[in-house]
């Protein structure tokens, strides 16, 4: 390292040749990434190497990424939800076994502390390629959606939740494919939303697995919008299940079928949106965050594919088109929504809005209240392929 500097230095002195202004530039880079990491990555309490191969640091809780946004200088901790979760456990796993994201029970970090997947210089430079958070907006070449959303007229909503089967579909260099909830306020040049579930990216990871993923933006994904910790903003408290975790009790088609119960709820009283699963909350976006997410104008599920401009498109879901068969195409069951009552309800059809840009490649069908096991359903998905943009 000394030696590589010695020799950079000597360059840069020696003579002012494009060439040397290059490796000069390249060293204020590596400079600057070194000083981006060291903000990002805190000072670790116990660090724990997953059987996955993932670094995780367990951060003082009150010294996480989150409190670096200078939105959240003053801001006060909040360790629980004031509300209850009122699924029941036992009809979730009817059809499909858990899938866990994060660390072995007894693994976790310990008290006061949280796990923070650990960022490299490698995770830097791979990320630069990503194409920003664009697979959140609408009309981007390259960008495919199934989706269904609540519609606005019966709003404004403050939770939705369902169970979604976990699957893993094939993406390459630059491409991504997710399944998500998410929640939303705003017009549209402004929007506010916090998307959460589970996603395939290269770039990101730096691997072809599952990942569990969540990200949030302020302003349409112009100037906020981030995956995960890279931007400040999410307050994680869980102590197992981190954001960016693997998954690797993947669903097949014909099963085995994994699922993830993934929430987004506004808290009553503090008005922070908690992002959970089934019977814990992994963590929560603080309301200071948002211009405009007193409540949410509109709530979804589905699923969004990302591909380079004029590329075949990676498969959304299962890879599958729905076919009411839950073995099949992958889906969200158990699914709710609050309105201003604050109680679980499932949509009805008509108050379901689809968006589906490109059918030929992925299909969307809501089923409404199947009742059992199934309870409010939709599924989702399909092969992907030439979708023209
Ligand atoms: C990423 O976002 C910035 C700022 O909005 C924009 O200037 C840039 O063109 C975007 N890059 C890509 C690859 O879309
Ligand atoms: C889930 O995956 C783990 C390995 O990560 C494995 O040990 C476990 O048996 C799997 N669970 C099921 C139900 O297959
Ligand atoms: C809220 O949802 C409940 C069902 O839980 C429904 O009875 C009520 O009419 C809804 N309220 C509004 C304002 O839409």
């Amino acid at each position: 390292m000394i030696n590589t500097l010695v020799f950079v230095l000597c360059l840069v002195t020696s003579g002012a040749s494009p060439v040397v202004y290059g490796i000069e530039n390249i060293f204020k880079e590596d400079l600057e990434l070194e000083q981006q990491l060291k903000i990002i990555n805190k000072p670790s309490i116990k660090t724990i190497h997953t059987k996955h191969g993932d670094i995780v640091d367990c951060i003082d809780i009150n010294k996480q990424p989150a409190f670096d946004h200078h939105l959240l200088k003053n801001h006060k901790l909040q360790k629980k939800p004031n509300f209850q979760r009122r699924i029941k456990e036992t009809s979730v796993k009817k059809l499909s076994d858990r899938s866990i994201f994060g660390l072995d029970k007894q693994q976790r970090c310990p008290k006061g502390t949280v796990p923070i997947l650990r960022t490299t210089k490698k995770d830097f430079i791979r990320e630069k390629n990503l194409l920003n958070s664009s697979i959140f907006v609408q009309n981007i070449p390259g960008v495919h959606l199934a989706e269904v959303a609540v519609s606005p007229k019966f709003g404004p909503y403050f939770s939705v939740g369902g169970d979604n089967s976990v699957y893993n579909p094939y993406v390459t260099k630059g491409q991504m494919s997710l399944s998500h909830i998410w929640v939303q306020n705003g017009p549209i040049n402004s929007a506010n939303k916090i998307s959460f579930g589970w996603h395939v990216s290269p770039e990101l990871y730096g691997d072809h697995d599952t990942h569990m993923y969540t990200s949030w933006t302020s302003d349409n994904y112009h100037r906020t919008g981030c995956f995960n910790i890279r931007c400040p903003g999410f307050v994680q408290t869980h102590r197992g299940s981190y954001i960016g975790s693997r998954e690797t009790n993947i669903s097949f088609y014909g099963g085995p079928i994994f699922g993830f119960y993934s929430s987004i709820t506004q808290d009553p009283l503090t008005k922070n949106w908690w992002i959970g699963s089934l019977d814990y909350n992994i963590g929560y976006f603080p309301a200071k965050l948002f211009s405009n997410l007193g409540s949410a104008n509109k709530v979804g599920l589905g699923g969004r594919t990302l591909t380079l401009s004029g590329y075949r498109s990676p498969p959304m879901g299962s890879g599958h088109f729905p076919d009411r068969n839950f073995f099949h195409a992958s889906f969200y069951k158990l699914i709710f929504i609050q309105n201003v009552s604050r109680e679980n309800y499932i949509p009805e059809k008509y108050q379901i809005e689809k968006y589906i840009d490109k059918p030929k490649c992925f299909g969307l069908s809501y089923y409404g209240n199947l009742r059992g096991n199934y309870g409010g359903a939709l599924q989702f998905g399909g092969p992907g392929g030439n979708c023209g943009n």
